[in-house]
C-alpha cells in the first residue's frame, strides 16, 4: 500500500477518534476508508444513552464513503487505544465487505503506531457478499 495513502489514512482516523462520542464504554475509536477514487472518509462511534443504537466508526466512515459517491472502499484504517490491536468488529467485518473483496488491507493502529496489518479475508474468512445475490 502506497505509503502516503498509509499516512493519510491514520491522520484522519486519529483525528476523528478525537471527536468520538463514547460517554458510556469510554472507548473512543476513529476509523477511515480509502475509496476507489483515493479520496478518504473519517467516522467515529457514535454512543446512545439506548445502548445498542451506537455505531461503530467503521460503519460512520463507510456512510461517509457512500454520501460522497464512493464505491469500494480500498483500504481501511482503525484506531483505537489500548495494548491490543483493535479490529472491527463482527457486524462490521460484514459491513466492510459490502464494498471491499478478501484482498483488502485493514489497519489496527493506535495513536502513534500501527500494532497490526490484516485483509478483510483473514478477518472474515468464507465470508457472504453482494455477488451472490446477483442473477
Ligand atoms: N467500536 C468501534 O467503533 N469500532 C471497533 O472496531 C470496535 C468497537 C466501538 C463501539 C462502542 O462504541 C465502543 O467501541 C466499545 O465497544
Amino acid at each position: 500500500m502506497d505509503r502516503k495513502d498509509v499516512d493519510r489514512m491514520l491522520e484522519a482516523a486519529r483525528d476523528a477518534q478525537k471527536k468520538a462520542h463514547a460517554p458510556y464504554s469510554r472507548f473512543h475509536v476513529g476509523a477511515a476508508v480509502l475509496d476507489e477514487q483515493g479520496r478518504v472518509h473519517a467516522g467515529c462511534n457514535v454512543e446512545n444513552a439506548a445502548y445498542p443504537l451506537g455505531s461503530c466508526a467503521e460503519a460512520n466512515a463507510l456512510a461517509a464513503m457512500v454520501l460522497a459517491g464512493g464505491k469500494r472502499a480500498a483500504a481501511i484504517a482503525v484506531v483505537g487505544d489500548g495494548e491490543k490491536p483493535v479490529t472491527p468488529c463482527g457486524g462490521c467485518r460484514q459491513k466492510i465487505r459490502e464494498f471491499a473483496g478478501a484482498d483488502t488491507p485493514i489497519l489496527a493502529a493506535d495513536r502513534t503506531r500501527v500494532l497490526g496489518e490484516y485483509t478483510l479475508g483473514q478477518l472474515l474468512p468464507h465470508s457472504f457478499g453482494p455477488e451472490y445475490l446477483k442473477p
